[in-house]
Formats: C-alpha cells, structure tokens, sequence
C-alpha cells in the first residue's frame, strides 16, 4: 500500500457538497482506504474569468494498492461522475481532484508530475494539506540545501490577496476543538454563534455582534435532529448550506462548523442535560423535548468550540433563558449574549421558516407583530390587566385569520410565570400557527418607560 495526498476543490455548485461527494467517492472504492480529510478553507480563484465563485480547498489521505497513474485515472472518473465539464483553463468546476503525492515517489511523465508542480506555491493547497500531512509533506517540500517547513514556506509565498484564505469549513469534532485551541493560544478571543443554517439577516446580527466582542467568529450550522419531535419538520428543514457559507464569509465569519449527525451523536450516546425549570412552561408545554434536545446540542457546542462569547437572538427568548441558565448552573466559562430580533420593514420578524409561508400566510403573519405593537401601545395608554391584553392580542390574530395558537402569554421575563397584572418589566410572547408553519415572536415591554421614549426590543414596522 502506498500513502497518498490528495488536493480537492471545488468552486461551482453546491461546493462544499461537492467535496463531501468526492470524499465519499474516494471513501467506497475498494482499492483505497481514506486516512484522514482535512477542513476546507475558502480562497479566491487564482486566474481564470473575472466573477467566479471562490473557491473550497480540501486535502486528504488516503492509502492505496493502485499503481499513480491508475489512481489518477480512479480520480478523473470521480471528477466525470460529480459533473466536471472541462473547459477554459482556471474556469469554474464543479471538482478538481489533484494528486499530490504518491509515497516519496517522484513521477515525470507527460500526464502526472509527482509532487504535484504547483504544491509548493499554493498557500490554498498547502494550508489544508499541513493540517493532515505535516511530515508526510517534510521531504516535498525540503530544499536540495535546506530543509524548509510548511510555516517557513507558507510565510515565503508572495502575500495573499485578503480574500486568498477566507472562511474555513470544519466538519471534524477533533479537529474543531484542536482549531479552537490554536486560535486561543495565539491569544485571540473566540465568539461562537449556533444555528440551524437557512441563513438570514437575523442569524448575521449575530456573527456581527460575536465580531464587535471577539477577535475569531466561528458559526456552526447543525439542523439537530434530538430538537424535532417526530411529528415536526426535522426532514423539511430548509438547507442551504453553500448560501450559507457564501454569507458568513462575506459578514466576516472565520470559520464554520458544520458536522454531521454521527459527528454530534456517537453511536449509541444516551446522555442528555436536563434542562432547567424555565424550560417547562410555554414551549416546554407545546414541544415536549424540545428544549431538553436545546440545552444538550449547545452544551456539546459550548464543549468543541470553547468560547471566549457566544450570541443567541431574543427571537427565542425561552430558549436564550434556557442557555444563560444552563450555563449558569453548569458553570460554563461563556459569556452568553442575547441580541435583538432583526425585523423585515413591515414588522415580520426573521426565521428560517418563513420561507415555507405563501404570499397569503406570510401576508397573515404580519399579525403576530401587530398584536406585539398594540400590546406595547396598551400598556403605554395605562393598561395593566392582562388579560385584557392578551384578549385583544387574541382578536388580533383571529382577525387575520389565524385560529390555531398554542399561546399568548405575559410573562416575567427571567422567570416566565405568567402574570396577572403588568406592573414592571413583562415579555410577551406568541406562539401560532400560521397555514402549517409554527411561528414565534415575543416583545419586551415596560410599563415605566414612556411612550415617547426610545426602547430596545420594540417592535418597529
Ligand atoms: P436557529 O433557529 O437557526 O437560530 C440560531 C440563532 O439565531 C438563535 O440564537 C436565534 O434566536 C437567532 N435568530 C433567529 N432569528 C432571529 C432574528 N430574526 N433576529 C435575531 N436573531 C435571530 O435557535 C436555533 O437555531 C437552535 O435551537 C440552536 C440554538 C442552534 C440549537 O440547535
């Protein structure tokens, strides 16, 4: 058997998909055995017509009993299978598998150079590749008259466009934990900013937030499955993992983990946290679970990716309560930070799940935001009993049309009872339908603050 490096790329299509496909490709084939694959890091195209996408690099291990040329034919066919059109020289592609490095070997031949002729002067191959195959790499790279490690020759490389290494894309737990590790010894703050992915503005006040307070911004995009109950839209979820990607690089993201189920949930793990008392009403009463899928997924994020800060929006406002107290009980040393919901002009709040309404539901959604505002306004003219309040926020709802709600409720905002009579500092929230898609929103309100007065967590249309 012979040790292999492997380059992979991708710059059209679903790119990340793309890598993943060829990587699953190389992983069947019986003559090859996978060793390691390392994360894929962004960097601009290098040539080629101007506007193309940037570019995912990847590296990987593998061994083999295939003679160089036959495992170059294995990679053209893999290249063929996943849509590889060949074109202009530095077009985009779909993919581009290289084969670095056969053994020790070195290969002269009209169809493979060994080691691969642009290895070492690509700091978009290099990077990747010193991550899996540092000294697999150390006699490649080695001068006649000196030897020369990956850093010394990565720092000789003529200085990269900004763009060159952009966002990085971290599928492995290790090595996102070991990644994590490096950024702090280095001396940098890390903030950390979970999501589900369906990225929008929402989720990037987040990233912009996690920016202003730390030095390395890591996203992770995870739809978790232990979150869904099994009547829900685990398998509906939208995934849009390449806008994604697109997006955080371009918010100033740095790195993205983005791990598979198997990755987060070890065969046969059946150890989960119990989530804390704030946890039962409202949401825990309508999603039983949900919460307890919640504090296990985050609290294994907070594990990986170790951070100095991590962001969650009042959107959820159960479930930020449920993550500061988590963190609180369980003594976890990250600053949690809530940031305010981000609204379309007309008062809808941003989800994920908005992209499943219709023009007519969407246009009924806008109730949710308008019984939010009167609520505010009620409570500005003098009103204090609640039940008045949710009453009219009800008929609110219904006179758009919307009949099926699991809640409106105004609750203590660190506690969640509900209360009775609007004294001082109250969250309102909803919880409804809107056609099939379950949609929340929530408002801080505050009786002592004058209507006049400028306030945070209002909401504006
Ligand atoms: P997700 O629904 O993708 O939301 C990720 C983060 O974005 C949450 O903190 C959420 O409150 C925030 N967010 C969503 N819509 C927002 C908006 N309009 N304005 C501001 N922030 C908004 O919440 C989850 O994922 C998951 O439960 C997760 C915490 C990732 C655990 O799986």
């Amino acid at each position: 058997m012979v040790t292999c490096l492997i380059g992979l790329g991708s710059n059209q299509g679903d790119r990340v998909g793309n890598l993943l496909a060829a990587i699953a490709a190389l992983g069947e084939d019986p003559a090859i055995s996978l060793q390691a694959v390392s994360s894929f890091v962004e960097s601009a195209p290098v040539g080629g017509p101007a506007g193309q996408p940037n570019f995912f690099n990847g590296a990987a291990i593998l061994a083999t009993s295939l003679p160089a040329q036959a495992l170059l034919t294995r990679l053209l066919d893999i290249e063929l299978r996943l849509g590889r059109v060949r074109g202009e020289r530095f077009g985009p592609r779909t993919i581009d598998l290289d084969l670095l490095l056969y053994g020790e070997q070195v290969i002269e031949s009209p169809t493979l150079q060994v080691p691969h002729p642009r290895l070492r002067v690509r700091r978009f191959v290099l990077a990747p590749a010193a991550e899996i195959a540092g000294e697999m790499l150390v006699p490649a790279l080695t001068d006649a008259e000196q030897r020369v490690s990956i850093e010394t020759l990565c720092a000789r490389l003529p200085d990269p466009a900004p763009s060159e290494l952009g966002l990085r894309v971290i599928m492995s737990a290790a090595a996102m934990q070991r990644h994590v590790r490096e950024i702090q010894l280095s001396g940098r703050r890390v903030g950390v900013v979970p999501t589900m992915g369906a990225l929008h503005s929402g989720h990037l006040s987040l990233v912009q937030e996690a920016r202003r307070r730390s030095d390395y911004v890591v996203a992770t995009i995870f739809v978790n499955p232990t979150q869904f109950a099994p009547h829900e839209d685990f398998t509906k979820y939208p995934r849009t993992l390449d806008a994604d990607l697109s997006a955080l690089s371009a918010a100033g993201c740095q790195a993205a983990f983005v791990p598979s189920a198997e990755e987060m949930y070890p065969r046969g793990a059946t150890t989960t946290v119990d989530p804390p008392e704030v946890a039962l009403p409202l949401e825990g009463v309508c999603r039983p679970g949900h919460f307890r899928g919640v504090a296990t997924i985050v609290l294994k994020l907070f594990h990986l990716i170790p951070a100095e800060v991590a962001c969650f929006g009042q959107k959820d406002f159960q479930q930020a309560l449920v993550i500061r107290r988590m963190v609180a009980d369980l003594n976890v040393p990250i600053e949690v930070v809530v940031c305010p919901t981000v609204r379309e002009a007309d008062g809808l709040a941003l989800s994920s799940r908005n992209r499943y309404l219709s023009a007519a539901e969407r246009e009924r959604a806008l109730a949710l935001s308008r019984a939010l505002r009167q609520a505010e306004q009620s409570i500005q003219a003098g009103e204090t009993e609640s039940n008045r309040i949710v009453s009219a926020m009800r008929e609110t709802l219904a006179a758009a049309g919307i009949t099926s709600i699991d809640y409106v409720a105004l609750a203590d905002p660190e506690t969640l009872a509900e209360c009775s009579h609007v004294e001082g500092k109250t969250v309102a929230l909803i919880a409804c339908r809107v056609g099939s898609t379950r949609l929340i929103d929530n408002c801080l309100l505050d009786p002592t603050i004058d209507a006049g007065s400028a306030k945070r967590g209002a909401v504006r249309a």
